[in-house]
C-alpha cells in the first residue's frame, strides 16, 4: 500500500471509483454516481486517497463545504454569544473502502479536513466544523474531539460540532497592506 492524498479533480478518471465500497450504501453510491457532478457545480471540494501501488486506485475520500449552522444547535456546547447564523465548514461525506479500514486512513483525512478548515477560517472565518454523523461512526468522531449536538436524536444520523477554539486555533493577527493605484 502507497496511499497519496490529493485534490480530486472531476476531469480524471480514478481507478476504482465505480467500485468502492465503504460499506455504507448511500456513501457508497455518492462516490459512484453524484460526487463528480458536485464537485463540478463547486458544491463543495473533494480530497481523495489513491493507491499507487494499485493504478492509484480510489480507496477513500472526503467532501467538504460552507455551512451556516442554527445557533439554537450549538446551545449545549455553551459557546457564548454567537449569531443566529453561525458561519462553519461541514464535513458532507467521508468513507475509506473496506480493503483499507482500520489502518488510520480515515484520520488521516480528518487531520487534512481540520486543516482545511484552518485555512478556510482565516481567509473568510469559520466557527468550527459540523457534520451529520452516522450511528456507527460517533464514536470515530468522538474520539477527535466533536460533540454530539442532539443526544436524543441517536441512533438516527446525529448533528456534531467540532469548535476551531477547541484544536488551538488563534485568529491572525498579521497586517495585510494593499496598495490601490489609481489611473486618474
Ligand atoms: C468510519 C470510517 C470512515 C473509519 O475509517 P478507518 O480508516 O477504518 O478509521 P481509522 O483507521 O482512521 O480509525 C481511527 C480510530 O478510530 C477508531 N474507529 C474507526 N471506526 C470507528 C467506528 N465506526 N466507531 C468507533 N471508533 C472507530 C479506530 O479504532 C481508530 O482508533 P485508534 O486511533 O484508537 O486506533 C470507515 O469505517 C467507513 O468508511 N465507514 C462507512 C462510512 C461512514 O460511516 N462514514 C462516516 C459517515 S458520517
Amino acid at each position: 500500500m502507497n496511499v497519496e492524498l490529493s485534490l480530486y479533480n472531476p476531469a480524471l478518471i480514478y481507478t476504482g471509483q465505480k467500485q468502492f465500497d465503504c460499506e455504507h450504501t448511500v456513501i457508497s453510491s455518492f462516490v459512484h454516481n453524484s460526487l463528480k457532478p458536485q464537485v463540478k457545480k463547486s458544491l463543495s471540494v473533494a480530497y481523495v486517497l489513491t493507491d499507487a501501488d494499485e493504478m492509484n486506485r480510489f480507496v477513500g475520500f472526503y467532501t467538504i463545504a460552507q455551512h451556516m449552522i442554527d445557533v439554537a444547535l450549538l446551545s449545549s456546547l455553551e459557546l457564548g454569544s454567537l449569531p443566529r447564523k453561525t458561519p462553519c465548514s461541514r464535513l458532507v461525506m467521508l468513507g475509506i473502502d473496506k480493503r483499507y479500514k482500520g489502518q488510520n486512513l480515515a484520520s488521516m483525512l480528518m487531520k487534512h479536513a481540520l486543516t482545511v478548515m484552518r485555512s478556510i477560517a482565516k481567509q473568510m472565518g469559520s466557527f468550527g466544523m459540523y457534520l451529520d454523523a452516522d450511528p456507527l461512526a460517533l464514536g470515530f468522531y468522538q474520539k477527535l474531539g466533536f460533540a454530539l449536538l442532539d443526544e436524543n436524536k441517536a441512533p438516527e444520523p446525529s448533528s456534531m460540532f467540532l469548535p476551531l477554539s477547541s484544536i488551538g486555533y488563534e485568529p491572525s493577527t498579521e497586517i495585510v497592506h494593499k496598495k490601490i493605484h489609481r489611473s486618474s
